[in-house]
């Protein structure tokens, strides 16, 4: 969390070509979080976030800077479409459920922490229990040397389990219905409600609904975690602390929000964005929301809105909105440069990925310097010729590329295919420069 901001620019430029300003700004308001929660109590109430409104056309890395923030930073974050919520009292999300998200976001996260904190508590917790079904018990009238043997049998026995030795052999073991793996493993756990039924699982009646399962030791290995974890782990302060974490360090990216603006300006004039707006305005500028973990402040949570702009200006978003996300940074345009940048300069380029994918079928890809240079021009004039899509536009210039050779890769394994300019052009020329068939084959 206490990356300087110079830090957190340089990450991201790892990822991310140009929009320097938007960098610097998130840089900064995050540094700002760190050096409020530095200061006295009383201080640190006083000092409220400055919410950040990111504006830029589609496809010039809005959304990507905040997806790359959220891998790297230990704070809770979520990001939301404004455009799914609805008016209080509507079918639909209700704004106060983004805060809801942020928690199980953060649940998520400190679990992990403490999670990673007792690690060996519960990785010899998971195999007393497997040993444990593998040793006959020892009667409470043993001799001294029944006692003994029994040490021998069971230290030898917890050796083999942790060797792995005994892997594919099958024991019964007693698991709940669902166990924390579930979620914390889930990769990116985006679909909260279920999390939200997990979680529910896992902090309440912990062992009520258990089942019992036949599974290879492997297996169990895996399973117990689960079961350990939330034996093991002191839910208590977990939930103390995710709360705490999301009501200091919370993060909300509040995309489309210019799908919810309707103003003067704008034709269709939508009463029910308005009131999507007004419910937002408490949540931006602090109320207390409530959670099924306890309650949780707003004030200090920080909002960066993104929007491209394209039908309403920020103007047309409630006066009281617009006035709760004083930073405004706009995102350039990609330029050639920038695109040929995208694809040369970045750590998971979209050239890498289909060099990786081919890779798989035995196939090397390699590109010319020219050829990313055409990809970046064509993309570019495709953009001019018909809407601009940003970076966006390279997916489907690369794809239409490259899509014969990706067709029967497979029958071509230990190859090694130069994609050359002449091969861009071939495909492509006529394509992007007539404004009919760019719009409909790019
Ligand atoms: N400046 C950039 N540097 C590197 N990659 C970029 C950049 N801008 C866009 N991209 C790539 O283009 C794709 C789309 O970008 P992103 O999702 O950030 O668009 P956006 O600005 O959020 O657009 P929208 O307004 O349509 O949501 C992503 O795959 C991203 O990797
Ligand atoms: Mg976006």
């Amino acid at each position: 969390m206490n990356l300087t901001p110079k830090e957190i620019v340089k990450y991201l430029d790892d990822y991310i070509i140009g929009q320097n300003d938007a960098k610097k700004t998130i840089a900064l308001a995050l540094r700002n979080r760190y050096r409020r929660m530095q200061l006295p109590q009383e201080l640190q109430e006083e000092i409220m976030p400055k919410n950040i409104l990111m504006i830029g056309s589609t496809g010039v890395g809005k959304t990507e800077i905040a997806r790359r923030l959220a891998k790297m930073m230990n704070l809770p974050f979520v990001k939301v479409e404004a455009s799914k919520y609805t008016e209080v009292g509507f079918v639909g999300r209700d704004v106060e459920s983004m805060i809801r998200d942020l928690v199980y976001e953060s649940i998520a996260l400190v679990t992990k922490e403490y999670e990673e904190k007792i690690q060996e508590n519960i990785d010899s917790e998971v195999i007393r229990q497997i040993v444990e079904k593998l040793v006959p018990p020892l009667p409470k009238t043993a001799t001294q040397e029944a006692q003994e043997s029994f040490i021998r049998s069971y230290n030898k026995m917890e050796e083999k389990v942790l060797s792995g030795e005994l892997d594919e052999k099958k024991i019964e073991i007693e698991v709940p219905k669902r166990t924390s793996v579930e979620i914390i493993d889930s990769g990116s756990p985006v679909d909260f409600s279920s999390v939200q039924e997990s979680l529910n699982q896992m902090l309440s009646g912990l062992g009520k609904d258990k089942v019992k399962k036949e599974v290879t030791i492997k297996d169990a290995k895996l399973l117990l975690r689960g079961v350990a974890s939330e034996k093991l782990l002191d839910h208590e302060s977990i939930k103390l602390e995710a709360l705490k974490r999301a009501q200091d360090g919370g993060i909300i990216f509040l995309d489309e929000i210019d799908k919810i603006a309707s103003g003067k300006s704008n034709q269709n004039q939508d009463p029910s964005k308005e009131g999507v707006q007004r419910d937002l305005l408490p949540i931006v500028e602090g109320s207390t929301v409530n959670t099924k973990f306890g309650q949780v402040k707003t004030d200090h949570i920080l909002f960066i809105a993104a929007g491209a702009f394209h039908v309403s200006k920020p103007s047309d978003l409630l006066p009281e909105l617009q006035g709760r996300f004083p930073l405004r940074v706009e995102l350039n345009p990609l330029d050639e440069e920038a695109l040929y940048q995208i694809l040369t300069n970045t750590k998971n380029s979209l050239l890498k990925q289909y060099q990786a994918l081919l890779k798989v079928e035995g196939v090397t890809l390699t590109f010319s310097d020219d050829a990313i240079k055409a990809f970046a021009h064509l993309s570019v004039t495709a953009n001019s010729k018909a809407e601009d899509i940003g970076a966006r536009r390279l997916h489907t210039v690369i794809e239409k590329v490259l899509e014969d050779i990706s067709f029967d890769a497979n029958e071509r394994s230990g190859e090694t295919i130069e994609v050359s300019r002449e091969l861009v052009y071939e495909k492509l020329e006529n394509i992007a420069e007539h404004e009919d068939t760019a719009r409909y084959i790019l």
